[in-house]
């Protein structure tokens, strides 16, 4: 069917673009509810310790305020059943005000709610907190790994190997904490109905909020309705409920009126995750020819005190190469930093900077060109699975981009490509992420309006799942897209997965599919089985919908009856379908994953240590396109954000108090127009029928796997500088000025 669609793998426009520039879309914190009330948070100013004694009399003796809540004056909440119980998985585990402990700076001590915002933070200054303070523990100077190990994947005898290769590799990686920065920030506007809660949420995972909401608050998961209709991007900071959502409830309970807390930029950087900081020691063997025979990875992640958060670095070690030998453990390490969480690309991101960087060195020490080394390591299975690949284009994707790039004109020599004053540096990096899928259920519903509503409570995390919803159900049905009108982000509708893990699209793309056919195979039997109908007594297996239109096989569309007409010969409002649908039986026999190739060019000024991206390429084996605007926006922006990761972020902690002290955007820096070039992406279209009928998996995250160590490889091909610790600093590339 999606062969000779007129939308599928097109560049379609999002059907929500309109609604968003116009201001039409209501964001979470945007719901105005009547007689509402502003809770503002107020933050622990040590990162260890505990509260001895807050006074909050002066506060609640200022205008407007209606109460201050804190642990000694509230009811304490459950702990969520975390990831015992699939989609119930909290942010941090520790709910707020569940004693005077502080596990780090930021985390919330108290809450002051008043009648306007202004009234709460006048009111908020006024609470007097004073702790027993200890000196926290954030630095990452010193990681002493325990066993056991959170995770560990081996295969064959590493040590022997790496012994007796000819060719060794020993070189150790860190990459820093990185902040969420999305455009929106956290909030959540909490309302009771008698003992039912309604959260306005900014989420990820509507369902999941829902079911972790029930269990810390002790409710029904019926009696909770989480709504979360249009989010300015997450990244993994919404995937799963932060505390200030349980504030929001209690004092909105405590009050009975709506009561909406926001999160505000700085604590952006301490109560709503971050990715952690990680030391990785990569050893490699290999022989002459760079075919390696040993891979020794370790690796060290600082958690919180309260939260085991593994940021898997060691999953990509075991299936990215051909190898016999490999060990890749991760440890953690407890600190006092908020809990960690995913951000775009967990665990293969900060992973494949490391694996991606030595594959590189390797390079350089054999004089191998880098593109090179990595065919001759090329796994044609999941070696650590010991799977085949459902579909693996990754060899097309190193061939397309080295032609495409320019590769072959790269002269191998450090600083040998000039350009002007400046020097040149081609650097190149494997990315790659797992293709997944999850249960769904989607209704469909074909309206006596003309118009065909589909319902589901995932959720458009700005990426595109509204317009990939329409264009599947017009693909089936031929109605057009500005007559398909799409509900997603509430939990009223059917379950939804998460939007995280780059497995949304793939996940809903059936189940959408199978409810709009559903809902026509009704509809065409409504057709055949009613009096009056021009198709009375057809069977309904010949008959079908094409153009919004019913005829019979081998007639025109033309020819058909419009589908209302239909719904009219009864009086029907409409017909519905709704399916449920799970991951694929093929999921546990192939391996699935995405993979691409990144190409960066970096220009550097050596008079004034100035470094640049001057060109970037990256190609990508991803599965069917289901949009071409949308796909080529994710992987652009991921770009942008590998750029990031690469030249400018990372989380700076105080070691006195546990402070991040760049928590804001003047001193957090993020890439903005003038550091980017023209970026550049292929898709190539191989689609993936193991995972679903269209083939088309998510392309969320690999666009950011892989980046920081095709830059730094490029850094080091035009300077000779070998930069293992990100971001890239100007300090690193003074010396060769
Ligand atoms: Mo993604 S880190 O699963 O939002």
């Amino acid at each position: 069917m999606a062969e000779k669609s007129t939308v599928i793998g097109k560049e379609i426009t999002r059907i929500d673009g309109i609604l968003k520039v116009t201001g039409g879309a209501p964001y979470g914190v945007e719901y105005a509810l009547e007689n509402m009330a502003w809770g503002v948070g107020i933050g622990s100013t040590i990162g260890a310790g505990r509260i001895a004694r807050i006074d909050s009399s002066e506060a609640e003796k200022m205008p407007g305020v209606l109460a201050v809540l804190h642990h000694g004056n509230t009811e304490k909440l459950f702990r969520p059943a975390n990831s015992f119980e699939e989609m119930s998985r909290p942010g941090e585990s520790r709910p707020p005000f569940e004693d005077d402990q502080v596990y780090y700076y930021g985390q919330f001590v108290a809450l002051v709610v008043a009648d306007t915002f202004e009234r709460a933070q006048a009111a908020a200054g006024r609470v007097v907190v004073k702790y027993d303070a200890r000196t926290p523990d954030v630095s990452t100077a010193e990681l002493t790994p325990k066993d056991p190990p959170a995770v560990k994947n081996e295969r064959g005898d590493v040590e022997s190997a790496l012994s007796s290769a000819p060719v060794k590799l020993d070189v150790t990686y860190e990459t820093p904490v990185e902040t969420h920065n999305p455009m929106e920030m956290h909030a959540t506007i909490a309302t009771w109905n008698k003992d039912k809660l309604t959260l306005y949420e900014t989420s990820q995972g509507v369902v999941n909020h829902r079911n972790v909401a029930a269990e810390v608050l002790n409710l029904q998961r019926e009696s909770v309705q989480v709504i979360s209709r249009f989010i300015g991007s997450g990244f993994g900071c919404k995937l799963f409920p932060w505390p200030h959502s349980w504030m929001a409830a209690i004092a909105s309970k405590k009050l009975a009126r709506p009561v909406k807390v926001s999160v505000p930029r700085s604590m952006m950087f301490t109560t709503v995750g971050h990715r952690p900081f990680t030391r990785q020691r990569i050893q490699l063997g290999a022989d002459k020819d760079g075919k390696l025979t040993a891979f020794h990875h370790e690796i060290l992640q600082p958690t919180s005190m309260v939260d085991d958060y593994v940021e898997n670095c060691a999953e990509a070690t075991s299936m990215l190469y051909a190898c016999p030998n490999v060990r890749a453990v991760q440890y953690l390490i407890h600190k006092n930093i908020g809990t960690p969480t995913p951000m775009r690309g967990p665990g293969r991101t900060p992973s494949l900077f490391a694996i991606e960087s030595a594959m590189d060195e390797l390079a350089v020490k054999l004089n191998i060109d880098p593109v090179e080394v990595r065919i001759r390591n090329y796994a044609e299975m999941d070696e650590g699975k010991k799977m085949p690949f459902s579909s693996k284009h990754l060899r097309e994707a190193y061939q397309t981009g080295a032609e495409k790039f320019g590769w072959s004109q790269r002269n191998p020599k450090v600083g040998s490509m000039t350009k002007g004053k400046e020097i040149l540096g081609l650097g190149m990096a494997t990315c790659t992420w797992p293709a997944t899928r999850h249960n769904a259920e989607v209704r469909v519903s074909l309206l006596a309006d003309g118009t065909v509503r589909a319902s589901c409570a995932t959720q458009d995390v700005g990426t595109g799942t509204y317009t990939v919803f329409a264009e599947i159900i017009s693909d089936r049905t031929g109605v057009p897209l500005d007559k398909i009108r799409v509900q997603l982000g509430d939990t009223a509708m059917p379950p939804g997965p998460t939007s995280g893990g780059s497995a949304a699209t793939a996940t809903v793309i059936p189940a959408i599919a199978q409810a709009t056919d559903q809902a026509v195979q009704s509809l065409l039997k409504v057709a055949a089985l009613t009096s009056g109908s021009p198709f009375e007594k057809v069977d309904p297996k010949n008959l079908k919908m094409t153009g919004g239109r019913v005829h019979k096989e081998g007639d025109s569309a033309e020819s058909g009856t419009p589908f209302p007409d239909i719904l009219k010969l009864r009086d029907l409002s409409g017909l519905d379908g709704q399916v449920k649908t799970e991951a694929p039986p093929e999921a546990k026999q192939f391996s699935m994953h995405s993979f691409g190739a990144h190409f960066c060019e970096v220009a550097f000024d050596p008079e004034i240590a100035r470094l640049r991206i001057s060109r970037w390429l990256t190609v990508i084996d991803g599965g069917r396109m289901i949009n071409m605007k949308t796909s080529r926006n994710q992987i652009l922006g991921a770009i942008v954000m590998g750029v990031g990761m690469a030249m400018f972020e990372e989380t700076i902690y105080d070691h006195r108090n546990g402070k991040p002290v760049n928590n804001n955007f003047a001193d957090y820096i993020v890439p903005v127009n003038a550091d980017i070039p023209d970026l550049d992406c292929i898709f190539l279209d191989f689609p993936d029928n193991k995972l679903n009928e269209y083939g088309a998996r998510g392309i969320g995250e690999i666009g950011l796997t892989g980046c920081a160590s095709a830059v730094t490889s490029a850094v080091y091909h035009a300077t000779g500088v070998r930069v293992r610790g990100l971001p890239v600093r100007i300090e690193n590339l003074l010396k060769t000025a």
